[in-house]
């Protein structure tokens, strides 16, 4: 990354090189592996906000978390309680949070393009960090994702074929997937889905689709599985849970088709019984929770990096 001007936001991974990403991940996971007291001064006195306008878990800890670790002040706007309530504008509220010191901004958004919206309002020292954005970004997530999959299968991403499922079309972890496993050269990726959760077919052309997921499973390296995102639905796009499940639920039978070392992943909320079934999801293939480790890690690598803060 030297001779790179040091960037300010991470809102999309298509704006990254393979080598950027790489470059990440490797920082990512030399900072997993320092000790707790090596890593906590590298970014101290910096001030991390969290500002979700939307629900999360993993996300809105995990990056809570990495900015302790690293020794920054950490507050989180809670957007239900706060001024935006009362009518205030994001930008407005975001450029009262750094005239307090914020350096860098961790936004969740519902609407695309919301986020480099804001990202122009701010002053020019202080970054922002997309945690998710509509059905578009999610990079942090491509960037955890690409980590768990390179130490499951290892760095040569040609060689592999990645089977997507689910609900793609209104999907932003896939989205994100799917510029980083291009950057890195995935050699072969299928994209699965009931023909309405499939995305335009001009977007990603360069995949293979499909319908029928017992003929998507066969012979992949790895299974990307997504949650129905019924919250991002206008309209009933399946006809029931229980038919999903049956036509593309991943259990045991399906699984036992992909590759014997396949590696089954899933950005979470899992619903259980509905893209994935118990017997997997805690099964031995499954690396959801490597995924979670992973995020923690990442992020980190993400937060030295736009502080222009260690090598790599
Ligand atoms: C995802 C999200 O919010 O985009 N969750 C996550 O960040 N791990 C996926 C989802 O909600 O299905």
């Amino acid at each position: 990354m030297h001779g790179v001007p040091k960037p300010r936001t991470l809102l999309t991974l298509d704006s990254l090189s393979g080598e950027q990403i790489a470059d990440l991940l490797d920082r990512a996971e030399r900072l997993a592996t320092l000790a707790p007291s090596a890593r906590r001064e590298r970014l101290i006195g910096r001030t991390l906000a969290t500002v979700f306008f939307e629900p999360s878990t993993r996300t809105r800890i995990s990056f809570q978390l990495a900015a302790r670790r690293l020794g920054m002040d950490v507050v989180d706007l809670d957007v239900g309680t706060a001024s935006i309530s009362k009518g205030e504008t994001d930008s407005d509220t975001l450029r009262t949070l750094a005239a307090m010191g914020v350096d860098v901004f961790v936004v969740r958004h519902r609407r695309d393009g919301a986020l480099a919206a804001l990202a122009d309002s701010l002053p020019p020292d202080v970054a922002l960090i997309s945690a998710g954005e509509g059905r578009s970004q999610h990079p942090t997530q491509g960037l955890l994702d690409m980590l768990t999959l390179r130490q499951a299968k290892g760095r040569d991403f040609s060689r592999l074929t990645v089977t997507i499922t689910g609900d793609i079309r209104h999907s932003r972890v896939a989205r994100s997937d799917l510029h980083a496993l291009r950057r890195l050269g995935c050699g072969n990726i299928r994209l699965c889905a009931p023909p309405t959760l499939l995305p335009d077919p001009d977007e990603f052309p360069e995949c293979q689709r499909f319908e029928d997921f017992d003929s998507a499973v066969v012979g992949a390296d790895a299974l990307f599985m997504l949650r129905l995102q019924r919250e991002r639905m206008t309209e009933g796009l399946v006809p029931s849970v229980e038919h999903y499940f049956r036509d593309y639920g991943l259990n045991a039978v399906r699984l036992a088709r992909a590759a014997p070392d396949a590696v089954v992943m899933h950005p979470g909320p899992i619903n259980r019984g509905v893209e994935i079934a118990d017997e997997v999801a805690d099964g031995p293939r499954a690396a959801i929770l490597d995924q979670v480790r992973n995020g923690v890690a990442v992020r980190m690598a993400v937060l030295e990096w736009l502080l222009g803060v260690g090598a790599g």
